[in-house]
C-alpha cells in the first residue's frame, strides 16, 4: 500500500467535482427538469431510466439499481479500484493525491518490498506460462487436455508449467537480478539448512497462479501430473500471501462478469477451473483451509449471496457445520448463504463433466437455504415427538440463532422454530436472552461483556428492541442527512452502549459539522471501514415510507428513546419490581437479587 489517502482529501475532491460532468463524458445525457437522464451504461435498455442529479451529486438507475457518486461511477464504468478512481478524479482537477505517512521511511521500505515481491512473482508466472508452450511441457499439456481443459481456459487462469529441473526458475530470476534471498522469501526457492544448497520449489508441476483481487500474482499452487505425493504444493506464507485469507479464482470470477451477484465456494483449484470451462465462472476455492470469517466478509463485500459446495460424505457434512458456524454472525439482512451437497464420491469437477452445465447450475439454484440446513442439521435423527429430544433440538437451534445478528432472518427463524416445536415464540426469545448476548450486528465485534448481575429477561428484550430502533434512526439519517436539523441539541437520547448507537452519534456529529450534504459523501467518509459497511447496508435498504413522513418518524423514535431511558431509572425499576411483588406475583431469583441491588443503590 502506498499509504492511505486521507479522508479529508476525498471529501474535498467530491465537493469540487461534478458528477454530471463525469458521467456526461461517458454517457449521453439530456436535461430533464432538475435532473439529467440517459440510457443506463450498466444494463441493456431502450428507454432511459438512468438519472444523474446535480443537486445530490448522485446517479441512480431505476432499472437496475446502480447508484453512487462520481467516484463510484468511475470505479464501475472504468473498472477502477478505489485509489485509482481517486487518482483519476484528482487528475482532472489538477490535484495531487496526498498519502498518509508517505514520508515515513518504514512505509516506503514496505512499499518497495511489496513491489519487489510482486515483480518477482509476475516474472515467475510468465516464466511458467512460457514453459507451458515448449516441447518439454508436452506431458503437462496432455494432462490438462485429458482433464478437459481448453487452451482458452488455461490462458484465462494463466496456468503454466514448472519444468523438471532443479534450477530452471532460479537461473531465470537470478539472470534478471533477483537475489536468492528474495526468491527464498517468496517461496520460489527452497534453502536446505544442512547442505546450504538452494533449489526450485516447484518442479514438473502444472502451475496455478494465485492472484489477488487486482490480478497481481501473489502465490502459486502446483499439481503433479501423476499420482505422486504431495498432489498439490502451495507457496508458503510470504509477505504477500496468507493462505487463510485468499480465495483462488476471485479475480478471474470478477473478470468474467462485472455484475456478480452470487459466488460459489468449492474446495479445489481444479473445481474452479473445470466449472469455468463449463461456463460457470462465479466460483472460488479456499486454499486447502476451511472457509474463514475473513473469506466470507470479503465475499459479502462483493456479492449478496454465497453458496457453499461440499462433498456428500461425512467430512463434507463436518465442513458444512463449520461453515454454518462461521457464516451465522455475518448474516445481516440482505445477505444469503446456501449449502450444496454433492453426491458421494463426486467433486464439482467430476460432476460437471458428467452432468453438464445446466444440471450443475440447477444444483446451485436448488441448494438449501441456511435456515433449512440449520433446522435439518439440528433435527438430525432426533424424534421430535419426544420431549427431551425436542428440547435438545430447540436448544441447538437457539444456540445457532443466538449467533445471528438481529434482523428479519432471526425473527423469521424464531417464528419457524416456534411453529416446528409448538412452543410459544416469546418463550424462545426469553431463553435466548438468558443464553447470553447475541453477537454484534456487524458480526466483527466480540459480544459485549456484561458486568454485574445477569440481565433479566425483561430488560434485555427492551434493549434488543432499542437496538433495531437505533438502526432505523441511523438509516433515516443516512437516507436523508437533512433530518439532522430536527434532532435535539444533545445526543443523550442515543444509546451509547451498542455499535449502531455509537455510529449514530458519530454520524450526527459529522452532519452537524455541515460538510456532508449527501448520503454519498457521508458513505465515502467511512469507506473501507466496518462502519462504512454497516452504513452501506442501511443505505441500500429502502425506507418504504414517503418523504413527508420521515421527519415525523424520526421524532417518534427520539421520543421513544427518551421515554425508554426514563423508564430505566433505578427508582422506576425498583418501583416496578416492588409493585410486581405486591400484587402477589412471584419474583424469580434474579429479580429478587436485582431488587436488593437496587435497594442498596437507592439508599446511597
Ligand atoms: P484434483 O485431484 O486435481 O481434481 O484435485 P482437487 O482439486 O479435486 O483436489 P482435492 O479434492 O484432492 O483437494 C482439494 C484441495 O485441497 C486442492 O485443490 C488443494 O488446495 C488441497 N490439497 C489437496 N491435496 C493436497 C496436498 O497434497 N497438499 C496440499 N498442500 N494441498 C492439497
Ligand atoms: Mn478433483
Amino acid at each position: 500500500m502506498a499509504g492511505q489517502i486521507p479522508q479529508r482529501f476525498i471529501d474535498d475532491l467530491l465537493g469540487r467535482v461534478d458528477v454530471v460532468e463525469v458521467v456526461g463524458e461517458r454517457v449521453t445525457l439530456k436535461k430533464t427538469g432538475r435532473n439529467h437522464s440517459g440510457l443506463c451504461p450498466f444494463h441493456q435498455e431502450k428507454s432511459p431510466s438512468f438519472t444523474v442529479s446535480a443537486d445530490k451529486q448522485f446517479y441512480h438507475c431505476f432499472g437496475c439499481g446502480a447508484h453512487g457518486n462520481a467516484l463510484r461511477f468511475l470505479m464501475e464504468y472504468d473498472s477502477l479500484g478505489f485509489p485509482e478512481a481517486v487518482e483519476r478524479l484528482a487528475g482532472r482537477l489538477g490535484m495531487e493525491v496526498p498519502r498518509e505517512g508517505a514520508d515515513d521511511p518504514h512505509a516506503q521500505a514496505r512499499e518497495r518490498k511489496r513491489k519487489e515481491g510482486v515483480n518477482l512473482l509476475e516474472l515467475s508466472a510468465s516464466f511458467f506460462r512460457e514453459r507451458m508452450k515448449m516441447h518439454e511441457a508436452v506431458g503437462a499439456r496432455d494432462y490438462l487436455s485429458g482433464r478437459g481443459l481448453s487452451a482458452e481456459i488455461v490462458g484465462d487462469f494463466g496456468i503454466g508449467y514448472a519444468p523438471d529441473d532443479w534450477e530452471g526458475l532460479k537461473r531465470h530470476l537470478t539472470e534478471r537480478g533477483i537475489s536468492e534471498a528474495v526468491q527464498i522469501e517468496y517461496g520460489l526457492l527452497v534453502h536446505r539448512e544442512d547442505t546450504g544448497r538452494t533449489y526450485d520449489r516447484f518442479r514438473d508441476r502444472v502451475m496455478f497462479p494465485i492472484r489477488d483481487i487486482k490480478g497481481r500474482t501473489i502465490a502459486f499452487g502446483g499439481r503433479v501430473l501423476g499420482d505422486a505425493k504431495p498432489k498439490y504444493l502451495n507457496s508458503p506464507e510470504t509477505p504477500v500471501f496468507h493462505k487463510g485469507r485468499e480465495l483462488y479464482g476471485l479475480y478471474e470470477a470478477r473478470q468474467a462478469s462485472n455484475r456478480l451477484e452470487r459466488l460459489v465456494i468449492v474446495e479445489g483449484y481444479m473445481d474452479v477451473v473445470a466449472l469455468a470451462q463449463f461456463g460457470i465462472r462465479n466460483v472460488v476455492a479456499t486454499l486447502g483451509t476451511s472457509t474463514s470469517e475473513d473469506h466470507l466478509s470479503r465475499l459479502f463485500r462483493l456479492v449478496g449471496e454465497v453458496v457453499f459446495c461440499f462433498d456428500g460424505d461425512r467430512a463434507g457434512r463436518q465442513a458444512a457445520t463449520r461453515a454454518l458456524e462461521t457464516v451465522l454472525p455475518l448474516m445481516i439482512d440482505g445477505r444469503q448463504a446456501r449449502f450444496l451437497f454433492l453426491p458421494e464420491g463426486e467433486d464439482p469437477d467430476t460432476l460437471v463433466r458428467r452432468e453438464g452445465t445446466a444440471a450443475f447450475e440447477d444444483r446451485i439454484t436448488c441448494a438449501s437455504p441456511l435456515s433449512e440446513f440449520l433446522f435439518d442439521q439440528a433435527a438430525n435423527g432426533r424424534d421430535l415427538s419426544r420431549v427431551e429430544e425436542c428440547e435438545r433440538y430447540a436448544s441447538q437451534v437457539l444456540a445457532a440463532l443466538g449467533k445471528l445478528p438481529d434482523g428479519m432472518l432471526k425473527s423469521l427463524m424464531l417464528g419457524e422454530l416456534s411453529r416446528r416445536t409448538g412452543v410459544d415464540q416469546s418463550r424462545f426469545e426469553l431463553l435466548m436472552v438468558r443464553n447470553g448476548p447475541a453477537a454484534g450486528e456487524s458480526g466483527d465485534a466480540p459480544p459485549p461483556v456484561e458486568g454485574g448481575p445477569p440481565p433479566r429477561g425483561e430488560a434485555r428484550t427492551v434493549r434488543s428492541e432499542s437496538f433495531s430502533l437505533v438502526a432505523r434512526a441511523l438509516q433515516l439519517l443516512v437516507h436523508e442527512p437533512g433530518l439532522v436539523e430536527r434532532l435535539p441539541d444533545d445526543d443523550d437520547w442515543c444509546p451509547a452502549d451498542d455499535e449502531d448507537g455509537r455510529l449514530c452519534r458519530e454520524v450526527i456529529k459529522l452532519l452537524r459539522a455541515g460538510r456532508y450534504r449527501s448520503a454519498q459523501v457521508l458513505l465515502a467518509h467511512f469507506h473501507g471501514t466496518s462502519e462504512g459497511e454497516r452504513l452501506a447496508v442501511l443505505a441500500r435498504r429502502e425506507l418504504l415510507i414517503p418523504k413527508a413522513a420521515r421527519g415525523a418518524e424520526l421524532d417518534g423514535l427520539i421520543e421513544h428513546f427518551q421515554r425508554y431511558q426514563r423508564r430505566r431509572s433505578p427508582r422506576e425499576e425498583f418501583d416496578a419490581l416492588l409493585g410486581k411483588e405486591k400484587t402477589g406475583e412471584r419474583l424469580t431469583r434474579e429479580e429478587k437479587q436485582r431488587l436488593m441491588t437496587l435497594l442498596s443503590e437507592l439508599r446511597e
